[in-house]
């Protein structure tokens, strides 16, 4: 397996650890425009290879997308992040013009590539990216969901006093501070619903910190998480490199499925070798529906910035 990871700044090296450490990678080769950073970025990742134990080959270059030909798989992080008070749709200008450049070279080099697209307004990013590359539809993933209900589960597990992984929940929409849907009527303790351990107003707290999660921590760190970004992508790629049929809530091109077309938004979806292996149809409530449109609208408005 193949992985090339474009932007070797916070995000994009983070991402990159994750998957060597894991091991299941033959080659990263991370890419940024500024000269000589991914080629530092790798050398230093490198180094870490005989403490951590991993035979990933780390390599880093200046902008030469010959060195990723036949890539299996493409991480896009290239673009800027948000500052303190910034929401993602701000960013578009800027980082429209850097992902789709970024996509048409990655597909010049390795036509049969998966892309998971990672650069905010992210499910916007994703569609441009389907826009400009032309690839089929389950070749491209947004990342933003396995993140958001990642912080969905460290909240939830905080209010419970219970380990994480004891916890299971989901997000989905938009990946967004307004869009995101923390679905708290099918969280569970261990297939326990949560309400029966936590009171109705814990429970919209729990809400409400998930959806603000990624700005809580650009305003404790200055800039955008990377941590936790970087973890569940590389999350994604495993399960790509693996054949794992593990399910992610992501931003997918979507077709009629829950009643919406022509929109990348997160929904669950089974993530295997072919990408986007099915998209996951779950029974929401009118509310949970109401929703899902809202963050809808919000996402095509962005779109239409494009
Ligand atoms: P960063 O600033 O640390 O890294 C971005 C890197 O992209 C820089 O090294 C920059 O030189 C590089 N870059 C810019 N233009 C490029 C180009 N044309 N080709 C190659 N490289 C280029 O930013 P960070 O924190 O890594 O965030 C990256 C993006 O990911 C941001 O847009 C951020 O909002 C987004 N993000 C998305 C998340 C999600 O859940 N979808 C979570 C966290 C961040």
């Amino acid at each position: 397996m193949k992985v090339t990871v474009v932007g070797a700044g916070a995000v994009g090296a983070s991402c990159a650890e994750y998957i060597a450490i894991k091991n299941f990678a033959e080659e990263v080769v991370l890419v940024d425009i500024k000269e000589g950073f991914a080629e530092g970025k790798a050398m230093d990742l490198m180094q870490c290879a005989s403490l951590n134990g991993f035979d990933t080959k780390i390599t880093g270059v200046t902008n030469d997308y010959s060195k990723t030909a036949d890539s299996d798989v493409a991480v896009i992080t290239s673009g800027i992040p948000r500052k303190p008070g910034m929401t993602r749709e701000e960013l578009i200008s800027t980082n429209a013009g850097i992902v789709k450049q970024v996509a048409e070279n990655l597909i010049k080099n390795s036509p049969n590539v998966t892309i998971i697209v990672v650069s905010n307004p992210m499910d916007t990013m994703a569609y441009l990216a389907h826009k400009s590359t032309g690839l089929p539809k389950n070749k491209i993933i947004g990342m933003g969901g396995a993140l958001d209900s990642a912080r969905f589960k460290y909240r939830l597990a905080e209010a419970l006093d219970c380990p994480a992984s004891d916890v299971d929940g989901m997000v989905i929409g938009g990946h967004s501070d307004t869009g995101m849907i923390p679905l708290t009527r099918l969280a569970t303790r261990n297939s326990v619903p949560v309400s029966k351990f936590i009171s109705n107003d814990q429970l919209e707290n729990v809400k409400e910190e998930t959806k603000v999660g990624g700005a809580t921590l650009t305003k404790l760190l200055g800039t955008s998480a990377w941590y936790a970004p970087g973890a569940a992508v590389s999350a994604m790629v495993h399960a790509i490199a693996n054949d794992s049929k593990k399910m992610f809530p992501c931003s997918c091109l979507l077709d009629g499925e829950y009643g919406l077309k022509d929109i990348s938004i997160g929904v669950p979806a089974i993530i295997g070798r072919n990408g986007i292996e099915k998209i996951v149809e779950i029974e929401l409530d009118d509310a949970e529906k109401a929703k899902l449109n809202e963050s809808a609208e919000a996402v095509r408005k962005t779109n239409g910035l494009l």
